[in-house]
C-alpha cells in the first residue's frame, strides 16, 4: 500500500512539476503587455527601467538595434521597439530607433503599425554612431542594442564592444544627470556589448543600478 502511494506521489510531482516550472519562470511585462509574453532573462531590467522612465518623466528615448520581430521574440531578442514604443505612446514620449540594417526596419516598421504605436516610434536607418553623432536635443533614456556580439568569435566581440563603445561616445554630451542608459547582451562571455562603456561610464561616476544580462546605469 504504501508502495503505492509513493509511486502515485512521485507520478504527481513528476508531471506538476513542468507546468510549475513554465509558470514560475514565466516572466511578462503585464500591465504594459498581455501576459502572454515572456520576456525571460530581460524582464527585471525592463521592469525597473520602465518604473525609473516613468518617475523620471522621460520625454526621448533612443534605442540603437532595432527589434524586426515585433513581439514575435519576445523571449530571445527582446522586443525592444514594442516595449519602449509602447511606453511612449501612453507617455507621450517618443522612441527613436536606428538600424543600419533597411530591411530590419521595414519589418519594424510593419510590426510598429500593427501595435499601433506609429505616431510615438521614428525609425532611421542609419549606421548608429552617425545618427547619434548628429543627434540634437537631449536624451532622457538610451538602450544600446545593435552591432551583433557572437558567441565564439573573439575579434567579433571585440568589434561589438568597440561599437558600443563608439556609441556611447558619439552620444555622451546629449546625456544628462536624470538620464538612463540600459545595454543589453551584458551576461556573455567576455562582458559582452557593455563592457567598454560600463567602465567608461563608471570612470564619471554613472552608477551600476541593475546587473545581469543588461546593465542598467544612471548618475
Ligand atoms: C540584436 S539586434 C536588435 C534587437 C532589438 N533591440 C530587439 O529587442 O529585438 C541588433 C541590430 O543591430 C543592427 N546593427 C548592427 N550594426 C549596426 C550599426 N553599425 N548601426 C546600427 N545598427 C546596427 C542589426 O542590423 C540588428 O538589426
Amino acid at each position: 500500500m504504501n508502495l503505492i502511494v509513493l509511486i502515485a506521489f512521485v507520478l504527481i510531482v513528476f508531471f506538476a512539476a513542468k507546468p510549475v516550472y513554465r509558470l514560475l519562470s514565466h516572466k511578462s511585462l503585464y500591465p504594459l503587455l498581455p501576459k502572454e509574453y515572456n520576456f525571460k532573462k530581460r524582464r527585471n531590467s525592463f521592469k525597473l527601467t520602465l518604473k525609473l522612465i516613468e518617475e523620471r518623466h522621460a520625454k526621448v528615448l533612443v534605442e540603437t538595434g532595432v527589434a524586426r520581430k515585433g513581439l514575435q521574440n519576445t523571449k530571445y531578442d527582446g522586443a525592444s521597439t514594442i516595449v519602449f514604443g509602447l511606453w511612449a505612446k501612453h507617455h507621450q514620449a517618443v522612441l527613436h530607433s536606428v538600424d543600419i540594417d533597411s530591411a530590419a526596419i521595414e519589418e519594424a516598421r510593419k510590426e510598429v503599425e500593427k501595435c499601433d504605436i506609429s505616431d510615438a516610434v521614428k525609425l532611421n536607418t542609419s549606421d548608429s554612431v552617425a545618427f547619434l553623432k548628429q543627434f540634437s536635443g537631449q536624451v532622457d533614456f538610451l538602450y544600446l542594442d545593435s552591432y551583433d556580439y557572437p558567441k565564439r568569435d573573439p575579434e567579433g566581440q571585440q568589434a561589438s564592444r568597440e561599437h558600443h563603445f563608439k556609441e556611447i561616445i558619439a552620444i555622451e554630451p546629449n546625456l544628462h544627470d536624470n538620464s538612463l542608459v540600459l545595454i543589453d547582451d551584458c551576461g556573455r562571455q567576455g562582458g559582452g556589448k557593455g563592457l567598454l562603456v560600463i567602465k567608461y561610464l563608471k570612470d564619471r561616476g554613472w552608477k551600476e543600478i541593475y546587473k545581469g544580462y543588461q546593465v542598467l546605469l544612471s548618475k
